[in-house]
């Protein structure tokens, strides 16, 4: 069992957004159908979310089905929100146990009625928990999310008479359905893309980004142990010097400066 030790455990992320890509080619490689390697994909879900758990991770959010996919095939569609339907009957009662908190982000009514409801008796039965969150974004795209967050603010103006001039991004992320998580510290997408394809734009300002060269459904624990290993040797700056970020070191070096 890989161990961080007591100072790397403090620079893990809080945060880990996962762009799970890579499901079809894996099962293309095999000779296989692409729901067989969505299916494998689904099975993937758990390793890496425990993983994230024993390392004290506390969100993980996955991006499982975006704006655009609805333009994917109908069979592959229904087959994708059959696989989203077990998985949460098969991880309900683990969540419960591990005190996780299941939400979703994305627009929900866009899902067939049988998979809109196992989202949302989910999420309501998980409501208390507060150990770990795990957020799973469904027909989500940040541009539509971001239309709907300005529509929601602008609603609220001209209903309080606010000035508009007001505005900042606290106030404004609020109206993002994110506003009950931190922003990502990390976004992990598999299958060697080197892309956002829409997933939280803003969110993902200072995110640091890891792309896996290998598809979702073989990106195991020792995979995500890698990025993690990987994103505590960064350095986050947001904007600042490394010197100001590091003022000891600062002082030192001046102090034996000549
Ligand atoms: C990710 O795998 C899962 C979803 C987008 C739903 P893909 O289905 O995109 O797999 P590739 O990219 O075609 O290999
Ligand atoms: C992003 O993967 C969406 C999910 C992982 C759910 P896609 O496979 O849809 O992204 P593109 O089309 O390659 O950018
Ligand atoms: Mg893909």
């Amino acid at each position: 069992m890989t161990k961080f030790s007591e100072s790397e455990r403090e620079k893990l992320p809080k945060h880990v957004a996962i762009i799970m890509d890579g499901n079809g080619r894996w099962a293309r490689s095999r000779g296989k159908p692409r729901l067989f390697g969505h299916r494998n994909g689904v099975k993937n879900v758990r390793s890496v979310v425990n993983a994230a758990r024993e390392f004290g991770v506390q969100y993980v959010t996955l991006y499982a089905f975006s704006t655009e996919n609805q333009n994917r095939p109908d069979e592959e569609k229904s087959g994708l929100m059959r696989l989203l339907e077990e998985f949460l009957k098969r991880e309900l009662a683990t969540l419960l146990k591990d005190g996780t908190r299941l939400r979703a982000i994305g627009d929900l009514s866009g899902l067939p009625k049988f998979a809109q409801e196992i989202v949302e008796s989910s999420i309501e039965k998980t409501k208390h928990n507060s150990t770990s969150h795990l957020t799973l974004a469904l027909n989500y795209g940040s541009r539509q999310e971001v239309l709907s967050g300005i529509q929601s603010y602008t609603r609220e103006i001209l209903e309080t008479g606010k000035s508009p001039d007001q505005l900042d991004w606290s106030t404004f992320s609020n109206h993002l359905e994110t506003r009950d998580l931190p922003d990502p510290d990390l976004i992990i997408r598999t299958s060697g893309e080197f892309r956002l394809s829409n997933f939280l734009l803003l969110q993902a300002a200072y995110a640091e980004i890891f792309v896996s060269p290998l598809h979702w459904p073989d990106f195991n624990r020792d995979a995500f142990i890698e990025a993690l290993q990987n994103y505590i040797q960064r350095e986050r700056r947001f904007g600042k010097t490394s010197d100001q970020l590091a003022p000891i070191n600062q002082n030192s070096i001046t102090s034996i400066a000549p």
